[in-house]
């Protein structure tokens, strides 16, 4: 089964995708965590997504495609994998389609995290990782038991340097021009399923695992 997360930055796609990940077993693909994860090794390619990630820029199209190609080829994805944050331009869209033709497959569900832009600045600037194990934390909606250390591990918790409010913002536009019309692609298709992801985030993990569920993921 191959799930793909769209929707804006700070719409929930990180926070739901560990939910998705504890209930089904899937590969976990996402971009942005691994852009990061290459940064803090200071490859070439973490480098170069760096100097785009810290912008709020997105990492152009042919680095991000070779990305998920290399991955989606491993003996892991074979029954499939959870894309969070992967395609989100339509050339990456029409790669990753072509690409899973070419192996005989294609993607199985599209869900869309549906919320208001208003609130989405104030997701990202409240955010807050764990500087060990990752895990994310909001420091109103989804708060640590001791302020600023992380309830798994006891390590420190940091802000994203792309959560700051000004490359919040431009992320923001970023999304509206070149994955909103995504987005609309898709919709023509017919391949979306829309998320309302204004709730609570256990609200939309109800809406989540209804939405897989019906497609009789296990
Ligand atoms: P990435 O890491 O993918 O960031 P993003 O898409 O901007 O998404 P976020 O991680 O910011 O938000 P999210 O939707 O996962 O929300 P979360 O659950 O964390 O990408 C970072 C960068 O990498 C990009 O800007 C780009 O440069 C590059 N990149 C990545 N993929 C790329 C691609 N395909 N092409 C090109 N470049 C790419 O939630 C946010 C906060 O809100 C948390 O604090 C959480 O606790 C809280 N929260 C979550 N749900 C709720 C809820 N329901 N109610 C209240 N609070 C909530």
């Amino acid at each position: 089964m191959i799930v793909v997360l769209l929707g804006p930055p700070g719409s929930g796609k990180g926070t739901q995708a560990d939910a998705i990940l504890a209930r089904y077993n899937l590969p976990h693909i996402s971009t942005g965590d691994m852009f990061r994860s290459a940064a803090a090794e200071g490859t070439p390619l973490g480098l170069k997504a760096k100097s785009f990630m810290d912008k709020g820029l997105l990492v152009p199209d042919d680095t991000t495609i070779g990305l998920v190609q290399e991955r989606i080829l491993k003996p892991d994805c074979e029954q499939g994998c959870l894309l969070d944050g992967f395609p989100r331009t339509i050339a990456q869209a029409t790669a990753l389609d072509l690409m899973l033709e070419s192996l005989g497959r294609k993607i199985d569900c599209i869900l869309y995290f549906d919320v208001d832009p208003q609130i989405l600045v104030k997701r990202l600037s409240g955010r807050r990782i764990c500087t060990k194990c990752d895990a994310s934390y909001h420091i109103l909606f989804q708060p640590p038991l001791q302020e600023g250390i992380c309830d798994h591990c006891g390590a420190e918790l940091y802000t994203r340097d792309d959560d700051k409010e000004e490359t919040a913002h431009h992320r923001l536009e970023v999304f509206e021009m070149n994955t909103a019309p995504l987005v609309d692609f898709y919709l023509d298709q017919g391949r979306i399923t829309d998320i309302n992801a204004a709730p609570s985030p256990k609200e939309v993990t109800v809406s989540v695992f209804a939405a897989l569920d019906k497609l009789g993921l296990a």
